[in-house]
């Protein structure tokens, strides 16, 4: 089964080519078969964030959209708010397992104000902004993303 993904990395500093955790997406995306239909970044910015959003879900049309940064405490970290300023469900569960995962890998996944969304039949994961945290919580998701997206899509069991 393919998915499509949107990658919206929220980022006041990097460009496209420096986003290391948007690239390393892509490559765990493309790993399993999956589509990279789209890869943005975006400032720090709640109507950006939520503009990229929206334009990754209704007009790219992406199974799943991952942004990456921005989850944080400082107050220019934002991307929780846009996500829920755009979206309708949410899914409590994947952001549950997210961080129960991650405090095994460093109790500063607590600090990760991560969401996970339903926007129509896409759905939306909040991922940290660097690297290494992105991977780990990809690593958490991913197993589970292929049955997610058929149940957002309209699918039973
Ligand atoms: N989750 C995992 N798996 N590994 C990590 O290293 N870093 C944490 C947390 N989640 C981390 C993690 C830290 S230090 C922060 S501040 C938050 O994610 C938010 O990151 P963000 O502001 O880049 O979104």
């Amino acid at each position: 089964m393919d998915i499509a993904f949107g990658i919206v990395t929220c980022s006041d500093t990097r460009s496209l080519e420096e986003d290391a955790a948007g690239l390393a997406l892509e490559k765990l995306i493309e790993g399993n078969g999956w589509t990279v239909a789209s890869h943005v970044v975006v400032k720090d910015d709640r109507e950006s964030i939520a503009a990229a959003i929206v334009e990754a879900a209704d007009v790219v049309k992406a199974d799943v959209v991952l942004t990456c940064g921005g989850t944080g405490l400082s107050l220019r970290d934002v991307t929780p708010e846009a996500t829920q300023d755009v979206c309708e469900r949410n899914v409590l569960g994947i952001a549950e397992a997210m961080r129960a995962y991650s405090m095994q890998k460093t109790p500063r996944a607590m600090l990760s104000r991560a969401v996970v969304m339903q926007r129509g039949s896409s759905l939306v994961i909040n991922l940290p902004g660097s690297e290494k945290a992105a991977r780990e919580n990809w690593e958490a998701v991913e197993g589970q993303l292929e049955h997610a997206v058929k149940m957002t899509a309209g699918g039973g069991h």
